[in-house]
């Protein structure tokens, strides 16, 4: 682990909501131009201007000085997968061959545990090189792999969500649990790290396709019997995994009835990519305050289809923004909005920065249910925080110096940034993540 410095206040731009804007001039939008973020046992303290800190005899010497920076919420990702770090960008297929022939076998080397120590720590430090301070991540099914994802947060103090990954079917021997083994293992996990400090687990069948009609009974009964647990899983991503799902569950309506009918469908569950759903499994779905995480550089670059945000909307399903590495070509949530857009606009629809950045960040925490702890610089929150700058000599550097508004700004990060926009990033308060100099 490396040193963590606690630096008493931070000095910049800071940008938070309070509410879902529509733009950056709607009630809720939190901008101070030149601002002090006092910190103190891994709270935010106070976030007032500069002036008032001066006339109220805070001493501006004793703060990190980051003017010309923009500090933001540390950003959140609803749905990663950390055991696929070795795969991301890998050529040629869709989703179930991609599954077979990239995913699984990566997902396999985990039942080492040394293996799996050591991307866990990897993961969290690439996390955190792109300001994403919270993650909602599978593993894979080896228990061994979700307490070495914990253990690490666990010593960084981070905020992460994780569970084991139930499968019995469709996956190589070594991938495939019993739903005796499934259940206990989860149990026991449950157990020893459910709200252990900021970590929270999630009770993850992998998606319909890979667990038996058992096996997701036995995922909504240790729903039941774990309140405020998780649940996470996949649905609706790809034509043909939902034309084989609906195959293997032909007594189900649809395939989020294939969900429901096994207690699935609940306000703490997290959908990745519901792309292909019908107007009665949105309405189930917001009826029962489900989220889907929209997940746009994967659904690109696995060809899953592009999500329609505002039919979401007018259906009020709750929508979550995520990476889904290594489906995902991108850990960076900057990337990651950049491409939302580019979805957006495929269907006729323009994503605004201001809701855009709103849902990496506080839409996020709400999607979680954490919105009380993270996803805002504002006093009594976690002090997770990005601090966004371009690096030097870069295209959106170049861009910025060119910018008309604060909102010209914050779009030309989403289109143009990526890891390299990220300057700082604290976590609990502590730096986590400085970039290196030029
Ligand atoms: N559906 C089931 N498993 C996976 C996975 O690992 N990645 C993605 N993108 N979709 C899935
Ligand atoms: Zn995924």
């Amino acid at each position: 682990m490396k040193a963590l410095k606690q630096p008493r206040g931070l000095r910049g731009s800071v940008l938070s909501f309070s509410a879902a804007p529509e733009d950056l001039d709607s009630p809720g939008v939190d901008y101070l131009d030149d601002a002090v973020v006092l910190l103190a046992d891994g709270r935010i303290e106070a976030v007032e201007p500069v002036a008032r800190y001066e006339q109220a005899g805070g001493d501006l010497a004793a703060l990190e000085d980051l003017r010309g920076s923009l500090i933001v919420p540390g950003f959140i990702d609803t749905h990663i997968h950390y055991s696929q770090m070795a795969i991301i960008a890998s050529y040629g297929t869709q989703l179930l061959d991609w599954l077979q022939r990239y995913a699984f076998p990566a997902e396999l080397a985990f039942a080492d545990p040394a293996h799996a120590t050591l991307r866990a720590n990897a993961f969290l430090d690439r996390l955190f090189a792109n300001g994403t301070t919270t993650a909602l991540t599978f593993t894979t099914v080896h228990p061994g792999a979700t307490d070495a994802l914990f253990e690490a947060a666990a010593q960084r103090s981070a905020c992460m969500i994780a569970g084991k990954v139930l499968m019995n079917r469709f996956g190589p021997e070594g991938l495939l649990d019993t739903d005796s083994d499934g259940v206990a293992e989860s149990e026991a996990l449950i157990e020893r790290w459910h709200r252990q400090g900021r970590l929270r687990y999630a009770v993850t069948p992998r998606f319909a396709i890979t667990c038996t009609a058992p096996q997701l009974a036995a995922a909504g009964q240790l729903l039941a019997r774990h309140p405020g647990v998780y649940l996470h899983t996949h649905l609706s991503e790809h034509p043909n995994e939902v034309q084989q799902t609906l195959a293997l569950f032909p007594e189900a309506r649809d395939y989020v009835d294939v969900y429901d009918r096994f207690g699935m469908v609940g306000p703490t569950s997290i959908f990745a990519h519901g792309i292909h759903l019908s107007d009665a499994e949105l309405t189930r779905l917001a009826d029962a305050g489900s989220t889907i995480a929209f997940c746009p550089t994967s659904n690109l670059f696995l060809g899953s289809g592009l999500l329609d945000l505002e039919r979401l909307a007018a259906f009020g399903v709750k929508m979550s923004v995520a990476t889904d590495v290594g489906g995902g070509t991108s850990y960076s949530m900057l990337a990651t909005l950049g491409e939302g857009y580019k979805v957006a606009q495929l269907g006729g629809q323009s994503w605004h920065p201001a809701k855009a950045l709103h849902a990496a960040t506080r839409g996020n925490a709400v999607a979680l249910g954490l919105d009380d702890r993270i996803g805002r610089v504002a006093p009594g929150y976690d002090a997770d925080l990005a601090v966004l700058r371009p690096a030097a000599g870069s295209v959106l550097e170049e861009r910025m110096s060119f910018a008309q508004s604060l909102t010209d700004q914050l779009f030309a990060y989403q289109l143009l940034g990526d890891e390299s926009a990220v300057a700082r990033c604290y976590v609990a308060g502590a730096l986590a993540h400085q970039r290196a100099a030029a």
